[in-house]
């Protein structure tokens, strides 16, 4: 890393989708917003930027955009109501959202694809590299990555993508890289990339999960980018140029992720999502996983 580099401090978080897969819970809400226990889904995902020293937050927002808005800003009515009453840890909760990080906020006219969506940051992110979490993928707070990633950015330049081995039966649900190893642990060069491709078209079962760190290059090459898997601007397509390029900006790693991943916009990983982080909080696991364990056992009975 060069002493002239500056630190990577912003993130994009794109969460403009429709959300069909969660219909009709998706209707009015975004899905980013569906409570894991007592958080919105995309709180953790902000509390994870910031974790990794990304306080500096830009929201791709679409239709429904206000209760996201709302999630992140003073509740000053609440607040007062919490204050007179003395419920201070509530009060403290309530604040926890505004207090986190600076938010941005841009709009996304028409959700014309995740690529589409990044590019709209272009004019928040100027020409540092920055990362990007999807809005609807949560990763568990005990396992970082994204912190690794920028480590890894900082040390190759280019632009890195987190990666997990998947079943060869879902790999048509994600991108998929053809990889090559770097010598280092948990680190590979990525050489190829196939959005959403058959088991049998796959380059390998890695597949590319919602953190990435992009040099600004992105924004050049997603405006090149044509509409690709369902008339949509995928990221994908773009991040497949970079790394089959080598000189400025080009050049795609990929950071072996092992750890625990929920996509929350599916309704499946939904609720493992809320079981797996209920059962290890302090105040509601005890209870809860005794429930859990008399509930599985009625079960087998059957
Ligand atoms: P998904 O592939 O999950 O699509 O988007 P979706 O529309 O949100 O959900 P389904 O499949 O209809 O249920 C992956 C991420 O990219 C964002 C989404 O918000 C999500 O975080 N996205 C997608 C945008 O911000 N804009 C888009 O145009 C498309």
């Amino acid at each position: 890393m060069t002493s002239t580099r500056a630190r990577i401090s912003k993130a994009v978080i794109p969460a403009a989708g429709l959300g069909t897969r969660f219909l009709p819970a998706t209707k009015a809400t975004p899905k980013e917003m569906l409570p894991v226990v007592d958080k919105p889904a995309i709180q953790y995902v902000v509390e994870e930027a910031v974790a990794a020293g990304l306080s500096d937050v830009l929201m791709i927002t679409g239709r429904n955009k206000r209760p996201l808005e709302d999630h992140f800003d003073r509740n000053y009515e609440l607040e007062e109501t919490l204050t007179r009453k003395g419920d201070d840890s509530r009060l403290a909760r309530v604040r926890e959202s505004s207090d986190l990080a600076t938010m941005h906020y841009v709009r996304q006219g028409d959700p014309r694809g995740l690529g589409h969506a990044v590019l709209c940051a272009e004019p928040h992110v100027g020409d540092q590299p920055f990362a990007v979490l999807l809005g609807d993928d949560l990763i568990d707070p005990r396992d970082p990555l994204l912190s690794r990633m920028i480590a890894v950015q900082e040390q190759y330049g280019g632009s890195v993508v987190a990666l997990m081995e998947v079943d060869p039966a879902s790999i048509h649900l994600y991108g998929s890289a053809a990889i090559e190893a770097t010598g280092e642990e948990g680190v590979v060069r990525v050489t190829d990339l196939v959005e959403k491709p058959e088991a049998a078209q796959a380059p390998s079962c890695y597949a590319v999960i919602g953190r990435y760190v992009l040099d600004s290059v992105v924004f050049e090459t997603l405006k090149k980018t044509r509409p690709g898997r369902g008339g949509e601007i995928q990221l994908t397509d773009a991040l497949r140029e970079l790394a089959h390029r080598d000189d400025k900006g080009g050049l795609v790693h990929g950071v072996v992720f092992n750890g625990r991943r929920y996509d929350t916009g599916d309704r499946a990983d939904y609720l493992r999502a809320i079981v797996r982080l209920a059962c290890e909080r302090d105040d509601l696991g005890p209870d809860f996983r005794a429930w859990l364990r008399s509930y599985v056992n009625e079960e087998m009975q059957e």
